[in-house]
């Protein structure tokens, strides 16, 4: 039997509600908020696709492993279980758990760099970037020339521009410490990077002799794509596509809040045992002792079994299809969105659809704010203010200006998505009537958060 309908592989044991809202109450709520959607109180939203991180429904089988944590402070069992999951998945000697995946990075980056050094990648996450960048260096985005062109359709536009790479350590390679891959790249669009490019970019890193470390937050929607779209790989396991990506990398930087299936957690693994050495001072000074890094002894049980659960094929098949349908709905109502659909959120591409709202003036703003207020949906600007600001404080229009729904794993339903289209297309219907933002007050660093704006 070869049934069409890709179905949600679990059923619902457990349901939290949510608050609907009239349109005058979320106005005053924005308005309250400043007009970014960060400072909403997340019971006024409706539908909450601001991020996948920490947002997912955990399975029976997790919240029957949180009784089995064990909270020793060195040394815990559940220290051991994580550690084992980890490692079988990932090859790597040294896993040394974080709070989060931001705190790997910034052990990670506060112990190889130093001032004016470069840090190449397809594209740098926001918090990835800002860890870079404290420490006085640079974060150079070398993605592919498609991955940069929202409308065109390429499997891979993940990908490392090779040649970009090869100049990069040809010309600065004294002062690059490590290659980094963001897998899926999740600036560019939640676009998968292939094993072959992968192993380009291994092959470079072994000819400039530069340690490769995976940002791995969604190394398992990575693999999926891998298996459904790289010639060769439709035969094999997700879970031994993941295995081939890690091992072609000397250690990762990895969010458990989202492929780990966790509401918190994340770790920072590696070959390297001088490097792993000094980034357990580090998390020692900041985090906690090795065995637990910040976490408690429930959180790592949680994390072992939700890797273990990511890699299944039914959940791949349903996570990836159910982004797709998103992306499909809108694209067939002429919403501009960056194609093909991510593996984790679908982004509109709000330069393109409000081409009256400059760069400078946010387009990106000005569409979220339209969601939240027509539909009660949260989405999050990733453009001009995410990336805009340079580090000497000038101003400059992001690559892109999108405006990201990103879905929490197993938690929305396909009547929720419908919604959510529905929603997103009257708001397209209504953008002549969308005015673009200025911002009243911002932090300098990582400012899209707590940025205070003003409509013009
Ligand atoms: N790298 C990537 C590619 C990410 O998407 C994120 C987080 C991080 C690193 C940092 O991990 O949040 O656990 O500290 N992304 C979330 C998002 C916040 O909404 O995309 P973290």
């Amino acid at each position: 039997m070869n049934f069409r309908t890709i179905i949600e592989p679990f059923r619902i044991k457990s349901v939290e509600s949510v608050k609907f809202t009239r349109r005058e109450e979320r106005e005053a709520a924005l308005q309250d908020a400043g007009f970014n959607v960060f400072r909403l109180r997340a019971e006024d939203v409706l539908i909450d696709l601001l991020t996948d991180s920490g947002t997912g429904a955990m399975s029976a089988a997790q919240w029957g492993a949180l009784m089995q944590g064990d909270e020793s402070y060195a040394g815990s069992r559940s220290f051991y279980r994580f550690e084992s999951v980890v490692r079988d998945l990932t090859g790597f000697t040294h896993v040394i758990p974080t709070h989060q995946g931001r705190a790997a990075e910034r052990i990670l980056f506060h112990s190889v760099l130093k001032p004016g050094q470069v840090i190449p990648n397809n594209n740098h996450f926001d918090t990835t970037r800002a860890n870079i960048e404290v420490e006085q260096c640079e974060a150079r985005d070398l993605v592919i020339a498609e991955g940069r062109v929202p409308a065109l359709v390429h499997p891979f536009k993940g990908n490392v521009d090779l040649a970009a790479l090869e100049k990069t350590l040809r010309e600065d390679g004294d002062r690059v410490p490590l290659v980094m891959v963001t897998v899926t790249n999740n600036s560019g669009g939640g676009q998968p990077v292939s094993l072959e490019n992968i192993r380009g970019v291994r092959a470079l890193c072994d000819r400039y002799r530069k340690p490769l470390f995976l940002d791995a937050c969604r190394f398992a929607e990575n693999a999926y794509f891998i298996k459904i779209r790289e010639a060769g790989q439709e035969d094999r396991t997700p879970k031994a596509i993941a295995q081939e990506m890690f091992s072609l990398a000397d250690g990762c930087t990895m969010s458990a809040k989202k492929d780990g299936l966790a509401n918190i957690g994340g770790f920072l693994a590696m070959n390297d045992d001088r490097l792993a050495e000094t980034a357990r001072n580090l998390l020692i000074l900041t985090e906690g002792f090795p065995t637990y890094g910040g976490l408690a002894g429930y959180d790592l049980e949680a994390i072992a079994r939700g890797l273990e659960e990511v890699v299944e094929e039914p959940y791949l098949r349903y996570r990836i299809r159910s982004t797709e349908y998103l992306g499909d709905k809108l694209t067939a109502a002429g919403v501009p969105t960056i194609r093909p659909s991510g593996g984790h959120a679908i982004y509109l591409d709000a330069r393109a659809l409000l081409p009256q709202i400059p760069p400078l003036q946010y387009p990106g703003i000005a569409l979220t704010n339209a969601l939240y207020v027509e539909a009660g949906i949260r989405g999050v600007e990733i453009g001009t203010v995410m990336f805009g600001l340079r580090p000497d404080g000038s101003e400059t229009p992001g690559a892109m200006d999108l405006v990201r729904l990103a879905i929490p794993r197993r938690v929305y339903t396909q009547s929720h998505i419908d919604y959510v289209a529905e929603g997103a297309i009257e708001v397209a219907r209504l953008k002549e009537s969308l005015r673009g933002y200025r911002i009243v007050s911002a932090p300098t660093v990582l400012r899209h958060f707590t940025a205070r704006f003003e409509q013009l």
